[in-house]
């Protein structure tokens, strides 16, 4: 194969092959750019979608694989398997100088094994495991010809409402960009050219997710400092870890479209970041930007995207339509396409496929690694440490909590509710079928079988369904519900309510779930709810009625078991929530970090004229940070090492936990720093650091977090990352509202 695809290249092409792998790959790249016509390196910049797998609106255009056999198609979304890739790569090597295509996918939370989505997996604050996660996903794309995922989404976002929150990690900055770390070295494992490893694309480049009234593709306008502080540094740390590519988004950002915005693109990405990878234009979003008034035609899109620094058209064929004729007037310079080639090509050679250009097409491995046990294995693993336990009081009639229902063994359970026997909602949006589904993944009712090993103790009534008006099931659910001894209830979304385009004003369960959950209530039987969704959702009632609430997300392939191991205690619950849960829409943006305002609500005064809600409280549902575990953790005092600190110094901080509960258990143990008083205003605190402890019962661990300058450092007003002298208040605990602060002064030098 290799030697067969050499033969037909010219002689300057073989010579450059010829220095081997190691040999410098931008002498290579230059060679090859070198041949290429003017249409052949425009080609290189356009990225068709095939129509097998729509992830977008498709444009119907003619022949497509005539294109490729042109040499004007560089690379293709949505074409997936081994054979289909090998098939539309034997097309490619049919072009005049055999360019391998490039093959991208959405391969966001696992590709055949379906893991938790995103938001779920930053709920594990597990960095190692959330890097298996990706890297098994990519084990099982490169398998089947996929060299390059649309993955990770870095977006930080604070607003529920909006539908792609499940797609990212959640709403802060620190746990963001350490959740974009693990993701892009998941991907790409050990590098691009190994098997196994696929390209990563942090996206979206920069801010989507602040999209103004949380709705999607909309707008959205700030400060570059808040864009430097908040939405930016998860993109830098997916720089700095080697991400391959970038993707820019749909939104503008202060009036310009983020397709066309020189200043992130070129200024910061490209040159002050150094970034030396390919930056892919969002689906279309070269062309929208006519829509979004900032161009007045496709020319003028596509002179504003190259400029701008977008090097491949996703699906606009902007740059397939108008590319050559910008640069015949001299309004683009042919060296801003020929630098946009040649990111292209460096990744093209970075991956060997100029090597052999079906290397990752390879059905034997596809088999393998789709069915691998140790995949499975860990999807499951993952799910468990996903799941969030937000409640879990005790009940008068057992006087302990429902859950670990090994407590009650032998007792007869009523599963209850819309999602008991969901087979494909459980893998979320961003994700794939297959035909076997039906039997690959488990439900919550296979779970619990699995569980027990029978389903004697166990009845079902599914009560209504995920939407809609119907209450006739009730009866039956009651029905079951009066002769079991505990009732789990199963409700939330369907698994396609969060996601792209799918952006909700309301956030209440949908359809009767929330009648149907205070039906099984007003049965007397103690119950426990499981909420499945993509986002936080609001569910007061339940809050305050029901002892027992576990939040699952979207679990994936593995959920019914996974979800099984916590409700029987075989794994103890210790995930914490990646976003704060507001009580009511009304409350939204509500993150955690926020500032203070010059009239702070304080609990114990009369003065109402202070920042606040008539007819709400300030305070979420539950906080950042927050999740119980089935073990107790209680924190001592926290001891710093010293009352002050110069800059360049450093100050430790150290705190006891002990784990008082009678189980085995994880615990995130998180440092929130607050900079009192400074020359901009400042967060009311914000995530510096953070440990994932285990602890036997009885079992106490002194914890120490090392604080140093950049811990205390923020943007100033002309973009310097500094600290400034002054006081900080330091909180450690299990949430983000840990009480009990303690302070220490960081002296000028
Ligand atoms: C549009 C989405 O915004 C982006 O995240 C995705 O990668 C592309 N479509 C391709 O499916």
């Amino acid at each position: 194969m290799r030697i067969s695809f050499l033969i037909a290249l010219p002689a300057i092409f073989f010579q450059s092959i010829a220095w081997g792998q190691s040999a410098n790959i931008d002498r290579k790249v230059d060679s090859v750019l070198a041949l290429m016509t003017l249409d052949e390196k425009i080609g290189q910049l356009n990225q068709l979608s095939s129509d097998f797998v729509a992830t977008g609106p498709i444009t119907p255009d003619g022949d497509k694989q005539d294109r490729v056999r042109q040499g004007k198609v560089g690379s293709y979304l949505n074409m997936t398997g081994a054979a289909r890739t090998r098939s539309l790569q034997a097309i490619a090597m049919q072009s005049r100088l055999k360019i391998p295509l490039l093959f991208a996918q959405d391969v966001i939370h696992g590709y055949r094994t379906i893991f938790p989505i995103p938001l779920a997996e930053a709920a594990s604050w597990d960095l190692s495991i959330i890097e298996r996660s990706a890297r098994i996903a990519a084990i099982e794309a490169a398998a089947c010809g996929i060299h390059w995922t649309f993955a990770p989404m870095v977006d930080i976002a604070r607003d529920p409402r909006w539908g792609r929150v499940m797609e990212g990690a959640g709403e802060d900055t620190y746990l963001g960009s350490l959740i974009a770390t693990a993701r892009v070295k998941g991907f790409q494992g050990k590098g691009l050219g190994s098997l196994d490893a696929v390209m990563a694309c942090a996206k979206h480049f920069a801010a989507y997710g602040a999209a103004e009234g949380g709705r999607d593709y909309n707008t959205t306008d700030m400060s570059l400092r808040r864009l430097h502080e908040v939405y930016l540094p998860p993109f830098k740390a997916a720089a700095d870890a080697g991400v391959a590519s970038f993707m820019n988004s749909f939104n503008d950002i202060n009036g310009i479209p983020a397709t066309g915005s020189s200043y992130l693109q070129r200024t910061l990405l490209k040159g002050d970041w150094k970034f030396n990878g390919l930056v892919v234009s969002d689906w279309g979003s070269i062309g929208e930007m006519i829509n979004h008034g900032y161009a007045a035609d496709m020319t003028d899109a596509a002179k504003k995207a190259i400029t701008a620094g977008s090097d491949i058209d996703m699906e606009s064929r902007a740059y397939a339509g108008q590319l050559a004729d910008l640069i015949k007037r001299k309004e683009v310079n042919e060296s801003v396409i020929d630098d946009a080639v040649r990111r292209v090509l460096r990744k093209k050679f970075e991956l060997g496929l100029f090597d052999d250009p079906y290397r990752f097409s390879d059905e034997a491995r596809e088999k393998a690694a789709w069915n691998a046990p140790e995949h499975r294995q860990a999807a499951r693993e993952m799910a468990r440490k996903s799941i969030v336990l937000l409640r879990n009081d005790s009940i008068k009639k057992i006087s302990k909590p429902i859950l670990p229902l090994s407590n009650v063994s032998g007792k007869k359970i009523a599963l209850i509710g819309p999602l008991v026997k969901a087979i494909g909602d459980n893998n979320g949006f961003w994700s794939y079928s297959w035909p076997d589904d039906s039997t690959r993944i488990v439900s919550l009712w296979n779970g619990m079988e699995n569980k027990l090993g029978s389903t004697k103790n166990l009845s079902y009534a599914k009560g209504c369904e995920l939407t809609g008006s119907d209450t006739s099931g009730f009866a039956a659910a009651r029905l079951a519900a009066r002769r079991s001894d505990i009732v789990v209830i199963s409700v939330g979304e369907t698994g396609n309510m969060s996601g792209e385009a799918k952006s909700r004003s309301d956030l209440k369960l949908p359809g009767m779930q929330e009648q149907l959950v205070k039906e099984m209530v007003a049965t007397g039987k103690p119950v426990v709810v499981l909420i499945s969704a993509g986002r936080p959702l609001v569910f007061n009632w339940i809050s305050e009625n029901v002892p027992s609430i576990v939040y699952t997300w979207w679990l994936g392939t593995e959920a019914g078991n996974a979800i099984a191991d916590v409700l029987f205690g075989d794994y103890n619950p210790s995930g914490k929530l990646p976003m704060t849960f507001p009580r009511s829409e009304g409350q939204i943006p509500i993150y955690y970090n926020h500032f203070n305002t010059g009239r702070p609500f304080k609990n114990d005064t009369d003065n109402i004229y202070v920042t606040a809600y008539t007819d709400l409280r300030n305070s979420p549902r539950y906080p950042f940070g927050y999740g119980l575990s089935y073990s107790k953790f209680e924190y001592g005092k926290i001891v710093l090492s010293a009352d002050s600190m110069s800059v360049g110094g450093s100050i430790r901080a150290k705190v006891t936990i002990t784990n008082s509960g009678t189980y085995a258990g994880e615990e995130v143990v998180q440092l929130y720093i607050q900079d009192v008083a400074a020359s901009l205003v400042r967060p009311v605190r914000e995530l510096k650091g953070f440990q994932k402890i285990r602890l036997a019962p009885g079992e106490s661990r002194e914890i120490e977090f090392v604080i140093t300058e950049k811990e205390l450092a923020f943007y100033q007003e002309d973009l310097r990352f500094m600290a400034e002298p002054g006081q900080f208040r330091v909180f450690i605990g299990g949430s983000s509202a840990a009480e009990e602060g303690i302070s220490f002064w960081l002296k000028a030098r």
